[in-house]
């Protein structure tokens, strides 16, 4: 069996992921591979919950939230991830595993804990860790996309996230900083992809 390579885009809301990811995954396809791209939360019934929660974080205890992030991924990577890496192909996700440890870090969670919860999911051969000042990001998402905060977004809780990132230190991530134009930070993980992956 071949063996693929899997690629995880994190960093708090804001940062340009999204985007970041379909470029890359362009550019990689371009080059002739086989790409494969998704994300978490993911459109299982795990995820559609976790949507819900979006509105009102309040309807469910920390402890049920991080329980719903990782039925979802168990999912996530029995139904697709593992099959894929089997298969060999390359996987780009958006979020994984670093952003529940840091997301319902913040919530009171232990980080430690949960990745040691995670422990079912592949490692990924490496993380794009986007970096930003929450104050950026959170003025990115009200400017540029016109949208309500939702609960995972309020600024004091994504300093708090912003911190657990900061101290991941997997040899896996690579941290972009994703202040710079986006033009450069495509640059900058296509440089790293290359050296780290290729
Ligand atoms: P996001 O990538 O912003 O999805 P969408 O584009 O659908 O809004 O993720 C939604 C939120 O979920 C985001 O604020 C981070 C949060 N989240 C966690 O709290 N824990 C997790 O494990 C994951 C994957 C996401």
């Amino acid at each position: 069996m071949e063996n693929g390579m899997l690629v995880a885009f994190e960093g708090i809301d804001g940062t340009g992921k999204s985007t970041q990811l379909q470029s890359l995954a362009n550019f990689l396809k371009g080059q002739g591979l086989t790409v494969i791209t998704t994300y978490e939360p993911t459109d299982s019934k795990y995820g559609r919950r976790i949507r819900e929660l979006y509105k009102d974080r309040s309807s469910c205890t920390p402890e049920e939230e991080l329980n719903l992030f990782l039925e979802d991924r168990r999912l996530h990577v029995n139904e697709l991830i593992e099959p894929e890496l089997a298969a060999g192909k390359i996987i780009l996700t958006d979020r994984y595993y670093y952003s529940t440890a840091a997301y319902q870090g913040a919530a009171g969670m232990d980080p430690t804990e949960i990745f040691a919860r995670n422990s079912f999911a592949p490692v990924p051969n490496l993380v794009l860790l986007l970096t930003m000042d929450p104050e950026i990001s959170i003025a990115r998402i009200q400017e540029g996309r016109g949208e309500e905060l939702n609960d995972f977004e309020q600024l004091d809780q994504l300093r708090k996230v912003a911190d657990h990132f900061a101290a991941f230190a997997d040899p896996c991530i690579a941290r972009i900083n994703a202040a710079q134009p986006p033009e450069q930070v495509q640059e900058e993980i296509r440089r790293t992809v290359q050296t780290r992956l290729f």
